[in-house]
């Protein structure tokens, strides 16, 4: 645990196998929204308030990295309306917390395929990215335009280029063409609004990946639901194929 955790950390929070790298499906806008007889990207607006507050969190419970599923490559079977509104967002969000992250030290990094977002959308994380790439606090991945079998499909379209300069096909080779070789696993993928399902996320990445499923919708998550889950993770016992006691 870093001097930063031990500082920031509330009291609930127990000492140590802190994770390094929390994923976030933040699931259940649209429900939220049609419970409420609100349009769904109602929903999107309230979600990205909890947004705000859960990467505040992370930064301040001293967590290193926080990828948050924002948009899959699944999800363009949406109303192009929804779809809009939704990227329109995430540009609105990146530009007005820029200040946030300064002060916060976070750094913005991007996982998924930038080729298909819209060039506003792929520019405005591109200059993101690069005004916060040396910030040493929280680094919060974007996956947007993301999916797992699309990351590991665009990974040996990669390596197939660079096959011939050789080298043996190995686990830890492939994962240097991944979208960010050097952010380890995640730890913890918490997933709210109750499914049970991976959703194609993170699948390399989430091969021993412990998940814990909120029943909250994703606008209802709070801080405290974030830390009851990392408590929660903390009591995991982690195996990796191996036996103990
Ligand atoms: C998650 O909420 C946000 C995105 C997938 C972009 P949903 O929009 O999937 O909400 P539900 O699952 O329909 O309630
Ligand atoms: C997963 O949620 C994707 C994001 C949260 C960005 P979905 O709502 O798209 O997942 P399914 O369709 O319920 O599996
Ligand atoms: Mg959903």
């Amino acid at each position: 645990m870093s001097a930063k955790q031990a500082a920031s950390s509330k009291p609930f929070l127990e000492e140590g196998s802190f994770p390094a790298h929390v994923g976030v499906i933040m699931d259940g806008n649209g429900r939220w929204a049609v419970r409420r007889g609100q349009i769904r990207t109602q929903g999107h607006l309230e979600g990205l308030k909890t947004a705000k507050k859960i990467v505040k969190a992370a930064s301040d419970m001293g967590i290193a990295y926080l990828t948050l599923y924002v948009f899959s490559t699944e999800n363009w079977k949406r109303t192009a309306e929804e779809v809009g509104f939704i990227m329109g967002l995430v540009k609105q969000y990146l530009a007005a917390e820029l200040d946030f992250f300064r002060r916060n030290r976070i750094r913005i990094r991007y996982a998924g395929d930038a080729r298909g977002l819209p060039p506003d959308i792929a520019r405005e994380i591109r200059e993101v990215c690069d005004d916060t790439r040396d910030f040493s606090g929280l680094q919060v991945i974007l996956a947007l335009n993301y999916g797992g079998r699309d990351e590991i499909v665009r990974g040996i379209r990669r390596l197939l280029e660079a096959l011939p300069s050789g080298g043996e096909l190995t686990e830890a080779a492939f994962r240097q063409y991944l979208d960010n070789p050097d952010i380890p696993d995640p730890d913890l993928i918490i997933r709210t609004a109750g499914e049970m399902r991976i959703s194609n996320f993170l699948l390399w990445e989430g091969a021993y990946t412990e998940y814990w499923v909120s029943e909250k919708l994703w606008p209802d998550f709070t801080e405290e639901d974030f830390a009851l889950a990392v408590t929660r993770f903390q009591g995991r016992e982690r195996r990796y194929g191996g036996v103990t006691g």
